[in-house]
């Protein structure tokens, strides 16, 4: 069954969008078809890391803004990641991207944009998300969003089926992470699951008050994703699972994939 997951967190820098990027792609190796839409209108970065992996004669002329502004249909909005020997990339479903423009008008006309605009716009991704479903074969849609409680993180968090809150073990991130579940997210009445992100593999300073804060979430985590140099190094950064399947990281990816597909029968 097709679904929309949105990848949230409260605080910056959880890791999210390196995620959803190798998230994305290891769908795509399984055979399903990907739609990975960049809603972090601050700092969009989807753009900089498949930089490489688009072919640029397919490169959609299209950013977010435009879409949402109905400039555009959402399959001309979307630039598939190319598929050739050249790229390295060799997937048994396809995956398209939505690319957010960089730049500060941009950013300033979404913060300052009304709420009649941004409940058009959230009407326009729920129709999409139909389209994408019913007559182009999208087994999953990913929003990779802003931290925090912004407006349009908060539209790709309405318009989703399931949201992925990706905390670190840092106090505050737990803290945020379980108010926002209680909070926002039930009034919401939104299916959502926790990965802690960066966890060091020897976990073995003993901290009473993390552990009481991990107790209290401790149902909703459906994945620990560990701390590992290799995804902060520049040369692999984002695209690990197109260069080590086995690492670590990619093993716990995988476990998590296998989860929710669980959830999602
Ligand atoms: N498991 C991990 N181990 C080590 N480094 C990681 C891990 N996951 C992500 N990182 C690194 O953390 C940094 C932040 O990751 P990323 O940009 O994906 O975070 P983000 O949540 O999308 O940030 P933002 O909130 O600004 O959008 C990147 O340098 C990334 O390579
Ligand atoms: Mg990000």
């Amino acid at each position: 069954m097709a679904r929309a997951i949105a990848i949230h967190s409260y605080k910056g820098g959880t890791g999210k969008t390196y995620f959803v990027s190798n998230f994305s792609i290891i769908q795509a190796m399984r055979g399903k078809n990907v739609a990975l839409i960049d809603f972090d209108i601050g700092a969009p970065s989807l753009n900089y890391i498949f930089e490489h992996y688009i072919d640029e004669s397919k490169r959609s002329n299209y950013y977010l803004k435009e879409f949402l502004d109905k400039k555009c249909s959402i399959m001309e909005y979307l630039t598939p990641v190319r598929q050739d020997i050249e790229s390295g990339i060799k997937l048994k479903g396809n995956l398209y991207l939505g690319l957010m423009n960089t730049g500060r008008d941009v950013f300033e006309f979404f913060e300052t944009a009304g709420r009649k605009w941004q409940m058009n716009a959230l009407k326009v991704l729920l129709k999409a998300k139909k389209e994408l479903f019913e007559e182009h074969n999208i087994d999953y849609l990913f929003f990779d969003t802003s931290p925090g409680i912004k407006y349009w993180s908060i539209n790709a968090i309405v318009c989703a089926d399931l949201v992925l809150l990706l905390s670190t073990l840092n106090k505050a991130d737990l803290s945020g992470t379980d108010n926002m579940v209680s909070e926002i997210y039930q009034s919401l009445e939104k299916e959502n699951h926790i990965i802690l992100n960066m966890v060091p593999a020897a976990f073995v300073e003993k901290n009473k008050e993390i552990e009481e804060k991990i107790a209290k979430i401790q149902n909703k985590i459906i994945g620990t994703i560990p701390c590992s140099c290799e995804v902060q190094s520049t040369l692999s950064e984002y695209m690990l699972i197109l260069k080590d399947e086995k690492h670590p990281y990619c093993v716990t990816l995988k476990q998590i994939a296998d989860k929710i597909e669980d959830i999602m029968k």
